[in-house]
């Protein structure tokens, strides 16, 4: 679990650090996006790794809620907070952000990676005009409100889920845990930050 939340972790890291150039230049987005795509055998490996990552995080999320359910067919009537635990409302809900976050992926992947195909053409080469799509995406106020509520779910499930992992590869000596919760929360918020301005800036403020 901690290793395939690391690479998704990572893989939004990235995801949202090439989103973030659509502010700068939609040209730039696009060429970026064209480097990643353009060669077939590097981009189906990466897609076909990225699947088998969260195949792997959903199936032994699952596995690991029914076995926690009976092991404790009855529910604790009182939840009190040691302070150390890392029990909370977040880490209690990760199934349902979970599958909420699966329900978005699903959808995100309809409206951009098989949705309508626009082309443009950049210094002479011919490519996908992804900026289009999302400009057109975030030009409609509930697809953009949907938007922002996935990524709030998303802050939500990252909230628990980075913690988490840290203490499942190893990580969790009490020395580090301020630092790690603090840097926890500062991936949070930086990731969810980054990829919630997008939607609301350009549904506001674009072209
Ligand atoms: C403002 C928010 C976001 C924007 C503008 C955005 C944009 C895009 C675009 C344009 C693509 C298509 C790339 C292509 O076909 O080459 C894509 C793919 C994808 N996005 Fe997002 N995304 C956003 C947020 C998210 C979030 C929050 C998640 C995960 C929870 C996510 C997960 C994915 C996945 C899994 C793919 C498929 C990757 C692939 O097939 O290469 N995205 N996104």
């Amino acid at each position: 679990m901690g290793v395939t939340g690391f690479l998704l972790c990572l893989f939004l890291l990235l995801h949202v650090s090439g989103n973030l150039l659509i502010l700068l230049s939609p040209d730039l987005f696009n060429e970026y996006s064209f480097s990643l795509t353009h060669n077939k055998a590097f981009l189906y490996s990466a897609e076909g790794g990225l699947l088998a990552v969260f195949l792997i995080h959903i199936a032994v999320a699952i596995r690991l809620t029914l076995r926690n359910r009976m092991a404790r067919p009855v529910r604790y009537q009182q939840k009190r907070s040691t302070g150390l635990s890392r029990r909370s409302w977040f880490s209690q809900n990760m199934i349902i952000t979970g599958f909420f976050l699966l329900y978005f992926v699903v959808i995100h992947l309809l409206d951009f990676r098989f949705g309508e195909v626009k082309m443009t053409t950049i210094h002479g080469v011919a490519m996908r005009d992804l900026a289009a799509s999302v400009f057109s995406e975030f030009h409609e106020l509930e697809d953009t409100i949907f938007y922002v509520i996935a990524i709030l779910v998303l802050m939500m499930h990252l909230v628990h889920g980075v913690r988490s992992a840290f203490a499942t590869v190893g990580a969790e000596h009490p020395r580090y845990a301020r630092p790690l919760k603090c840097l926890s929360y500062l991936f949070v918020i930086g990731v969810g930050c980054g990829f919630i301005i997008i939607p609301f800036w350009i549904h506001f403020f674009g072209a």
